[in-house]
């Protein structure tokens, strides 16, 4: 066992034990500078931030290669709205939404063909990060691809269309910077603010995993052709 490999365990156990244990008060990390942040933290119980955790140089490359196959593409929702956010899939099955509903889809409806599969390396990191967060034998079968533009947001949800709820979620930020709002069992504010930058991933599942969720609309100013990419990693079956 590597030592990196080695501080994993002992942070995985580590957060097994604190998760049953008495409840931290919520982070308010944007009064810290980054450097000042553990590497792990609770956002509320079973809600676990992993800062920088993810490379994302090589996750950018994957996330070309996945929209090289199946385009990003601004999905309807199911009352006929355009989501703000970009999106694509690969792995075994893709989420997909448009007036018949929210649901999983074994191809793209876009060009009918199967999904991109997902990178080994890939299942490998969501595998890693959920055992770190103390959720051991993640096993992804669908890997969501969201790409936000300046002045996307995502809008207060919970994620509920996969089969077994056991699984937790994998939440992977790439590029610019943005807040994540956590809610918990109840969509009535005031949601935890989590801000989230490059690399950071975020990990939820037991009794957090029907949590509602979203994520504020990116700020218009920031530099020209700059995105942010979120990677996010289920067990749909
Ligand atoms: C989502 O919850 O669907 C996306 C989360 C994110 O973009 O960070
Ligand atoms: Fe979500």
């Amino acid at each position: 066992m590597s030592g990196v490999d080695w501080q994993h365990t002992v942070i995985a156990v580590i957060s097994r034990l604190l998760s049953v244990g008495p409840m931290p008060p919520p982070l308010q990390t944007e009064l810290l500078p980054s450097a000042a942040l553990p590497a792990v933290s609770f956002v509320a119980e079973e809600v676990v931030l992993l800062r920088r955790f993810a490379p994302t140089a090589a996750l950018r490359s994957a996330i070309d290669a996945i929209a090289a196959a199946a385009p990003f593409r601004h999905l309807s929702t199911p009352g006929g709205g355009s989501m703000s956010v970009a999106m694509t899939n690969c792995g075994a099955w893709g989420w997909h939404s448009d007036a018949r509903g929210y649901r999983y889809l074994e191809r793209d409806p876009g060009s009918d063909l199967p999904w991109p599969a997902m990178p080994l390396a890939l299942a490998e990191l969501a595998a890693r990060a959920a055992a770190t967060a103390g959720f051991p034998g993640f096993a992804p079968d669908c890997c969501l691809v969201n790409r936000y533009a300046p002045g996307a947001q995502m809008g207060t949800h919970r994620d509920f269309d996969e089969h077994d709820l056991r699984h937790p979620i994998v939440s992977v930020s790439i590029g610019l910077p943005a807040v994540f709002l956590w809610y918990g069992a109840s969509r009535q504010g005031p949601p935890t603010r989590v801000p989230l930058v490059d690399g950071d991933v975020l990990v939820w599942g037991g009794r957090a995993r029907a949590g509602y969720h979203g994520v504020r609309r990116l700020p218009v100013r920031a530099e020209a052709g700059a995105l942010r990419y979120n990677l996010t990693f289920r067990r749909a079956r």
